[in-house]
């Protein structure tokens, strides 16, 4: 999981490729490196660390030239170090590589080539691509390339050049994500689009098997295999420049909680009859009868996305009265689970290249399971592996810390609840209605609780001295509580844990001691009062408690030292409001602790591995 950025034109590309590579950062930040061939030779820079060491060197020692690749790395094979850094290139530094991915036959390739008497520089699978590329040379970096491909197993997005063929750039895809950018006499080459957003919007989502050859006024696509031409459609990205960028705020987590009520908007629209308060989903292209038929569902996604799948699962038992099992992707394929003809997977994920959702994908889909998946990226490996996809209109999600996205997973799965509901008459007509309503009041109630992020962020200042804490909810609220607790801990590392409220007194509550901060979340009206047990019993035990809870819950608010309050809605819409102030807390935690919130360590925002 790592970023690739390419650029060959008539403009100068060092500066083209620092730019694209910090655009790119979120995918990975251990260490970072640039290639540029100056029309005779290629010079490398690279450096572990940030891109602003990369750009302390180039500084000191330019790189002349207007073709180039760049990347942003996450380790994976090898330490984060200078030699690990990418780019590789072969002994003579014929060739340089830029590789997001595994090759799972990396050390069958490295024994064969060091008997050969190749001496290798770094730890890193890519490197091997590198040699065999001097190994299988053909004089045409196109016949190179593929011949290389062909003996690689695992997963790789690789950009390629050669020191003799100065005039173009060679981007292969398989099983790692990739586009083209085409602007005026120059292109592109990108792991994703806010890399490339300043320079063009017009792109080409590469696929599993490409190989595209760039020049400056050109680009071709063939298949890698075949070297057959191909043809791949032209897609003009509509996002806002500003979309893609921090917006004024901070942090890029601010900008994007901020962005919520939004993105919310923008994942109900087009998709509510609003003459009929009504639920349309054309794009499933699901007839009533498959709907009706549906016997069983899985829900299965990683993180955040499965917390939302958590939501989902209520949603649709609830609604649709369809049995709902929910995964973790990565528990998923290994567990054997029972298909039948009926099953219906929904697999959940932001970037769409999840690599254990997308595994449980194809999982699902070898046992004849149909699969709908919920993702924020069109053209993503899970968007166009589904037989059935609905996109969630979040936007870019730049921070690791997941937020916008998954508020627009739980309209999806409101979304996807109700039309199920509406389809096999499930909910009176009325009913369904007046939950249509409500939905559309969500992004305002968003509005409203972002007001008081001041209040917020004065719990937050005191709770970071905290080195435990826990989140306790029932139903729903209990799904919530996962969330506001992983947001927590990935971004303050403050350790908490979120337990059902009912649980707690099963083992949990021999932890809660003088002092210790609880927040409790109450939204459920036929749980309140089970709520105010548990907030007694902790209370009992010492511990300070916020609550998180409805407006006119007026017991709960007695019962805690603090209160968050949220809207009133239907029970079942609480968790995108009670998630707000959760999200909140932890951003706020993380700042005032100097953390690096939009790039927390050990974490990276796309995880294409398993
Ligand atoms: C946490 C977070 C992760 C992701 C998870 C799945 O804030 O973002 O837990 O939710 O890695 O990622 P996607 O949704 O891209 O499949």
């Amino acid at each position: 999981m790592c970023g690739i950025m390419g650029y060959i034109g008539n403009r100068e590309a060092q500066p083209i490729l620092i730019d694209g590579l910090r655009k790119l950062e979120y995918r990975g930040y251990d260490s970072a490196g640039i290639a540029v061939n100056d029309g005779t030779k290629i010079a490398i820079r690279k450096a572990k660390g940030r891109i602003d060491i990369l750009e302390g060197l180039v500084q000191h020692a330019r790189l002349h030239g207007s073709i180039g690749i760049g990347h942003t790395r996450w380790a994976t094979h090898g330490r984060p170090s200078d030699a690990n850094s990418h780019p590789h290139t072969d002994e003579r530094g014929k060739f340089a590589i830029v590789h997001n991915g595994i090759i799972e036959n990396e050390q069958e390739i490295r024994q064969e080539l060091i008997q050969e008497g190749v001496t290798f520089t770094s730890e890193t699978d890519t490197e091997v691509i590198a040699h065999l590329l001097a190994k299988h040379d053909q004089g045409d970096l196109i016949q190179t390339v593929q011949q290389v491909a062909a003996r690689l197993r695992g997963a790789y997005a690789l950009a390629v050049m050669s020191e003799g063929e100065p005039d173009k750039l060679i981007a292969v895809r398989f099983a790692s994500p990739l586009i083209i950018g085409v602007g005026e006499g120059e292109k592109f080459i990108g792991s994703d689009i806010p890399a490339i957003l300043e320079h063009t919007r017009d792109v080409y989502v590469m696929e599993d098997g490409d190989l595209a050859v760039l020049t400056p006024d050109s680009l071709e696509l063939y298949d890698l295999e075949t070297l057959q031409p191909i043809e791949r459609e032209q897609v003009r990205i509509t996002w806002d420049k500003e979309q893609a960028e921090k917006d004024g705020f901070d942090h890029y987590m601010l900008k994007e909680i901020h962005e919520q009520p939004r993105s919310l908007r923008h994942t109900m629209a087009g998709r509510i009859d609003e003459a009929k308060q009504m639920v349309k989903l054309p794009e499933l292209d699901l007839s009533p009868e498959t709907v009706k038929g549906i016997e069983k569902i899985y829900i299965v996604a990683c993180g955040t996305a499965y917390h939302a799948g958590m939501i989902g699962k209520h949603v649709i038992e609830n609604l649709a009265k369809i049995p709902v099992e929910i995964d973790v992707a990565s528990e998923f394929r290994y567990r054997n689970p029972l298909f039948g003809q009926k099953t219906l997977t929904v697999v959940v994920s932001q970037s769409g290249e999840t690599a254990d959702t997308l595994a449980a994908l194809r999982e699902a889909k070898r046992n004849g399971s149909s699969v709908l998946a919920i993702t924020n990226v069109v053209g993503s490996s899970i968007a166009r592996e589904a037989d059935h996809v609905m996109t969630t209109k979040a936007g870019p999600e730049i921070a690791v810390a997941s937020t916008k996205a998954y508020t627009s997973q739980l309209i999806a799965f409101y979304l996807l609840g109700i039309y199920f509901a509406q389809e096999k008459k499930s909910m009176e007509a009325s009913d369904c209605a007046a939950l249509v309503q409500e939905l559309q009041k969500l992004p305002d109630q968003v509005e409203k609780i972002l007001g008081h992020a001041e209040e917020i962020r004065q719990f937050a200042i005191s709770i970071k001295e905290e080195r435990q804490m826990f989140f306790l909810g029932r139903g729903l609220d209990y799904a919530v509580s996962l969330e506001g607790s992983l947001k927590l801990k990935e971004i303050s590392y403050i350790h908490s844990e979120a337990y059902p409220a009912g649980e707690l007194k099963h083992g949990t509550l021999a932890l809660i001691e003088e002092g210790t901060r609880v927040i409790a979340l109450s939204t459920q009206p036929h749980l309140h009062e089970k709520m105010v047990s548990n907030i007694t019993e902790v209370k009992a035990r010492g511990a300070v408690v916020l609550g998180v809870a409805l407006e006119d819950n007026v017991e709960l608010h007695r019962s805690v030292d603090e209160v968050c309050l949220i809207p009133a809605t239907h029970p079942l819409l609480a968790p995108v409001l009670c998630v707000i102030p959760l999200q909140l807390i932890a951003y706020y935690t993380s700042v005032s602790l100097g953390n690096d919130v939009d790039r927390p360590r050990n974490l990276a925002k796309s995880v294409t591995v398993e």
